[in-house]
């Protein structure tokens, strides 16, 4: 994983030291003679780059990107569209959160935008094959949460398992009730977690600090962490399980993936979390598995309809089980707060200002949600006349050939390409260049037909 770095200066644009594809030998070499190292890229298009973060981003991003030499403006909150088109044209980079929305009007109005930084984790709210089309990644920070949530699990296990909603809910009513009779220990029983990806892999390694005996079901064959088994089928993990959680992405195949057959294989006396997606469990059918008494607890952060903002109201008009839910003794319900923390806050600053100088620096753009990944080994600071080619174009025969004809004058030391849908992308290192060199390029590639977006990193 790289980090970035700030070179003092003005005019220093997209700084950072190069990221993931050095090889073992480039790292050798590097550790061996210590003079061969990634050498730090400048855009040649931009003059000074500004950004326009919006929405709080953090200060640690704000001021990453300043130290950087990038021209920042911060707001505290979204813009609306008319907005956001009256300034869009003067910004080379925007960050945004959720309630942004970054509309195909937005980008038409975006002349000089190269880029675009989700500070949350879901990209609903942009025009993901717009900004596509106009040549500009869009990236996120899918994953800084996990440990959040695992966390977050962790609790509702023992809450589950000790009914200790209801019973801070009886004494906040001045209801003395103390009971063991249906209150366990976590110790010795067995998780299963459907989905052993980065939330329910950390899980796993969590429940079996705590002396859970832990089982995943996951579609694909995974390599178990600890002492974690994985198993066939959801029916042999839901047989097996006293808490079952869900950690699985919402699909057409997740939809309802527990319903009234899944909730009667659970084991008696059982619980269930869900802290996935709302959409993965049929409510109505755990409603009626908890009712008869068949399920002992839940606990779900996630909903199949979910207010649009604080305070609104959760109930039967969001969903008509809502009222049936919230009456059921043992449940525990929570607003999608499942990775809301501070750290993972702090994580998706970090995670997507690299990103966003990963794209500016290096052309990398790997982790962007509606791009083709592709990224090059760094240019080494030996290399000291190399140059690299960005280019995005359309997704159309031909047109390697035309721009390996435009490149083919010099030594194309390495290039690689990849594409996603209507967009590719491809990245070229090539040697022994001039400044006037690369405008004569530039003036070249400008010109093919399927040219979308072409950056020169010197
Ligand atoms: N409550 C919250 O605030 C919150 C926060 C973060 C993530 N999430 C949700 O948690 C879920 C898991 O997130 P993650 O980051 O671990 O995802 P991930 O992509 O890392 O892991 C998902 C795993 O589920 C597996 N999977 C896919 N379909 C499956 C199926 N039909 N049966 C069994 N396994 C299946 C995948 O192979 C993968 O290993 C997602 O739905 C995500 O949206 C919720």
């Amino acid at each position: 994983m790289s980090t970035p770095i700030s070179i003092p200066g003005k005019h220093n644009l997209a700084v950072s030291i190069s990221p993931t594809t050095t090889t073992i030998h480039d790292r050798f070499q590097t550790r061996k003679t210590g003079a061969v190292g990634p050498r730090t890229l400048h855009s040649v298009d931009n003059g000074d780059f500004r950004l326009l973060l919006l929405e709080n981003i953090s200060m640690e991003a704000v001021n990453a990107f300043r130290e950087r030499g990038f021209h920042v403006d911060h707001h505290a909150k979204a813009m609306s569209e008319d907005e956001l088109c009256e300034k869009i044209p003067h910004y080379h980079g925007i960050g945004i959160r959720s309630k942004t929305r970054i509309t195909e009007k937005v980008i038409r109005a975006a002349t000089k935008l190269v880029v675009i930084g989700c500070f949350c984790i879901g990209t609903n709210q942009v025009d993901l094959s717009a900004s596509a089309r106009a040549g500009i990644p869009v990236f996120n920070s899918p994953f800084s949460n996990s440990r959040s949530v695992a966390e977050l699990v962790m609790s509702e296990l023992v809450a589950l398992s000790r009914q200790l909603f209801e019973r801070s809910y009886e004494l906040r009513q001045g209801i003395w009730n103390k009971q063991s009779k249906g209150c366990w220990e976590i110790r010795g029983k067995t998780l299963g977690i459907v989905g052993y990806g980065h939330i329910g892999s950390q899980l796993s390694v969590l429940a079996e600090a705590f002396g859970l005996r832990v089982l995943f079901y996951d579609v694909v064959n995974i390599m178990p962490l600890g002492s974690a088994r994985q198993v066939e089928s959801l029916s042999a993990l839901l047989r097996e399980s006293d808490f079952v959680t869900l950690h699985v992405p919402e699909l057409p195949e997740t939809m309802n993936m527990m319903s009234t057959d899944q909730f009667a294989e659970m084991k008696s006396g059982s619980y269930l979390i869900n802290n996935a997606r709302g959409t993965v469990v049929d409510i109505p059918a755990l409603v009626e598995a908890l009712k008869s008494k068949h399920l002992a607890g839940a606990a779900i952060d996630v909903f199949p309809a979910e207010p649009g903002s604080n305070g609104a109201p959760f109930d039967d008009q969001l969903n008509p089980w809502a009222s049936e839910l919230r009456a059921l003794p043992n449940v525990i319900l929570t607003p999608h707060i499942g990775g809301s923390t501070e750290e993972a806050q702090r994580m998706i600053g970090e995670e997507v200002s690299s990103a966003l100088s990963r794209y500016l620096g290096f052309g990398t753009t790997l982790g962007a949600v509606n791009f083709p990944e592709v990224d090059l080994r760094a240019i080494t600071t030996e290399q000291s006349n190399s140059i690299r080619v960005c280019h995005v174009h359309k997704n159309q025969p031909g047109v390697l050939k035309l721009v390996n004809e435009a490149l083919s004058p010099y030594n194309v030391e390495k290039q690689y390409s990849d594409s996603k849908g209507d967009i590719a992308y491809l990245m070229a290192d090539i040697a022994d260049v001039s400044l006037n060199d690369v405008k004569r390029l530039r003036e070249t590639i400008d010109r093919t037909e399927a040219n979308i977006l072409t950056r020169f990193l010197a």
